[in-house]
């Protein structure tokens, strides 16, 4: 029996030991010895003045400029594009390691390919049902008389389920597969009362949701009539996240790196109808909100996403957040909405890949679509300032030093006709705005705190980094931190973050742990970062060192909550709203706070002063 996904691990972790990073990284940039590091101009941004780092040690890079950083196998994902396992395949070749070692011999065996295996032949006996049985005719008509021709029906793998309980239940008992493990990822629900199993999916068209590579994950399924609910979609399991897939990208994942464009679409039947209409570039999400991780998949294979939604106010939403994510994350989106009462499915078959290939060209970007929204609404008062702010937020979500960003502010500037020094300030104060974007709209970002002096940001840029630098290791600066430091003391969600986790971890981790504990790329990135800085003895000669740090991380945070306040008490004002006395009392607390922290960070600098 085969066992790919130990295996696999063995075989990321054989690659992993085959290539050198140095040696990896030499053959897309000159690398200079410099101490125990190599340092070269970083591949990802142009730069004249080297800030890329490369520990042969360690095996990972990290670029002090641009903030990219990670190992052997995120270098190569992002320097050709590659998803991880096709750049382990292609790290694999490069080193001559056998790639059917992955997928073949000894290894334990793995828990989400039986998942995998059950999900797939689900799949598979859902397609029967629809494309040779008798009962599945009627769902096949349907689908004719909807245009969804014979290949889509392949391509897409639809099926049908019937109108029956125990349908699916028995295919899978009859192939020996759990039915509780059937049950874990949604294809079957146990019995209220007394024993036994019943099918979800019940007369319903199947639409089975892909991984990149191929896996079915999970399904979304369409009732054939106007009953309610319309679509009802597998809930999330161990192999299946909706928040972090996209319908059809399997599909079109090459396309989309070919054109550079993907578009984002609403539905399952625009995707299919996009795909058939030669337009193989749509993907959408399953029946959730677009999120910051969906924007990241996309990222790996297209900077330019068009965002298409219906043209009623909540397709308008829609669409507004969709390209407020994707700007945050650092790409480039554009938006197009469809006239009334059409969708991209309904559209394209009506007026043909070309006329609607002209509506993705012709899309506005996200700053000239707000523009229009405004003007939409006929200029009134307010309006445009609203999605001024709106659109800052987003920026402000953008990772610090993001190399687009000036560019962004000039582009809002010129389509609001607002000066980009009002801008600038403006941005500062909507990076200070607590729970901003980050909460609210599911994004990772690195932003700095406060627009003061670029030296003080920095020094305090720098500040916050070492203190989280200390964390990682054992010592008494950390012991020290451990009791004074609260992870909402940075304002910087992904410090925060990182706080957060290593003080409820207890002790230092690993490097090993590290990976395991911070396996997004945003946070991978920061704590890359943090390795490389220079060991806590040599930044931290003393505890009062780092006690003043903490102390003052905390006061900046408390000031930052005064001004909140400040601002709150000063809008409900003029709103002739009465103040709630808990408010005031709060803030009264905040006003304490601030004094007993300045007093203790006083006398902590001129003891340290003293000795
Ligand atoms: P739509 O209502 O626009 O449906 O929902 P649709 O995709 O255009 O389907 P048709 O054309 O009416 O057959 C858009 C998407 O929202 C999710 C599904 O992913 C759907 O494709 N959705 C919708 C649900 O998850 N549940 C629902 O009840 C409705
Ligand atoms: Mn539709």
């Amino acid at each position: 029996m085969s066992r790919p996904r130990a295996d696999y691990s063995d075989f990321k972790e054989r690659v992993r030991a085959a290539s050198d990073i140095v040696e990896v990284v030499g053959q897309y940039i000159k690398l200079r010895r410099v101490g125990s590091n190599f340092q070269g101009l970083c591949p990802f941004h142009h730069e004249r003045h080297p800030s890329f780092n490369v520990s042969p040690e360690r095996q990972n890079y990290y670029c002090f400029s641009c903030h990219r950083g990670g190992d052997v196998f995120s270098f190569v994902m992002e320097q050709e594009g590659l998803g991880f396992r096709e750049a382990v395949i292609h790290l694999a070749k490069r080193a001559g390691v056998p790639v059917e070692a992955a997928f073949s011999g000894g290894g334990e065996k793995s828990r989400h390919d039986l998942f995998y295996r059950i999900n797939e032949s689900s799949a598979e006996f859902y397609h029967k049902q629809l494309t040779r049985s008798e009962p599945g005719r009627r769902a096949l008509d349907y689908l004719r008389q909807r245009g969804i021709g014979d290949e889509s029906v392949r391509n897409f793998q639809l099926g049908y389920a019937r109108e029956a309980w125990r349908q699916l239940h028995e295919h899978l008992g009859g192939s020996d597969f759990p039915p509780e493990k059937a049950a874990e990822l949604g294809l079957v629900k146990r019995k209220a009362s007394g024993p036994g199993y019943y099918d979800t999916f019940r007369n319903r068209i199947l639409f089975p949701v892909r991984s990149v590579a191929g896996r079915v994950l999970g399904f979304g399924a369409r009732v054939l009539d106007d009953s309610l609910p319309k679509y009802i979609n597998s809930a999330d399991s161990p192999v299946y996240t909706k928040k972090g897939i996209l319908y059809g990208l399997d599909r079109a994942w090459r396309e989309i790196r070919r054109a550079k464009l993907a578009l984002l679409v609403e539905g399952y039947f625009d995707v299919i109808s996009l795909h058939q209409a030669g337009i193989p570039l749509a993907v959408a999400v399953c029946g959730t909100a677009f999120t910051a991780e969906q924007a990241r998949l996309l990222k790996r294979y297209t900077e330019h996403v068009c965002v298409i939604t219906d043209g009623d106010d909540a397709g308008q939403r829609a669409a507004v957040r969709a390209s407020g994510i994707l700007l945050a994350e650092g790409l480039r989106p554009s938006v197009t909405t469809m006239p009334p009462g059409e969708d991209p499915d309904s559209l394209v078959r009506q007026e043909g890949r070309e006329a609607f290939e002209r509506r993705v060209r012709e899309a506005p970007g996200y700053m000239g679509f707000m523009r229009e929204l405004v003007r939409g609404r006929g200029d009134r008062p307010g309006e445009k300032e609203r999605a001024v702010r709106r659109i800052l937020e987003d920026l402000a979500a953008m990772p610090a030093g993001d190399l687009h960003l000036e560019a962004l502010l000039e582009e809002l500037g010129n389509t609001f006709g607002v000066e980009l020094a009002v801008l600038r300030r403006a941005l500062g104060q909507a990076r200070r705005a607590p729970g901003r974007a980050a909460a609210a709209r599911d994004r990772a970002a690195t932003v700095p705190a406060e627009d003061a002096e670029p030296a003080e940001s920095e020094a305090r840029d720098r500040q916050e980094k070492l203190l989280l630098r200390i964390l990682l290791a054992a010592g008494p600066g950390r012991d020290l931190l451990v009791e004074l430091l609260e992870p909402e003391h940075f304002d910087d969600p992904l410090r925060e973050r990182i706080c957060r986790t290593l003080l409820a971890l207890g002790r230092p981790p690993t490097p090993r742990e590290l990976g395991e504990l911070f396996p997004d790329p945003a946070a991978q990135a920061a704590v890359n970062e943090l390795t490389f800085l220079a060991s806590p003895e040599a930044v931290a000669p003393d505890l009062d060192w780092v006690r003043a740090g903490a102390l003052r991380l905390k006061l900046r945070h408390l000031i930052g909550r005064n001004r909140d306040f400040q601002g709150r008490v000063q809008a409900m004002e003029l709103a002739g709203d009465e103040l709630p006395a808990e408010l005031l009392d709060e803030w009264r607390h905040v006003g304490q706070g601030i004094r007993e922290v300045r007093e203790q960070l006083e006398r902590t600098l001129s003891k340290q002063k003293g000795t």
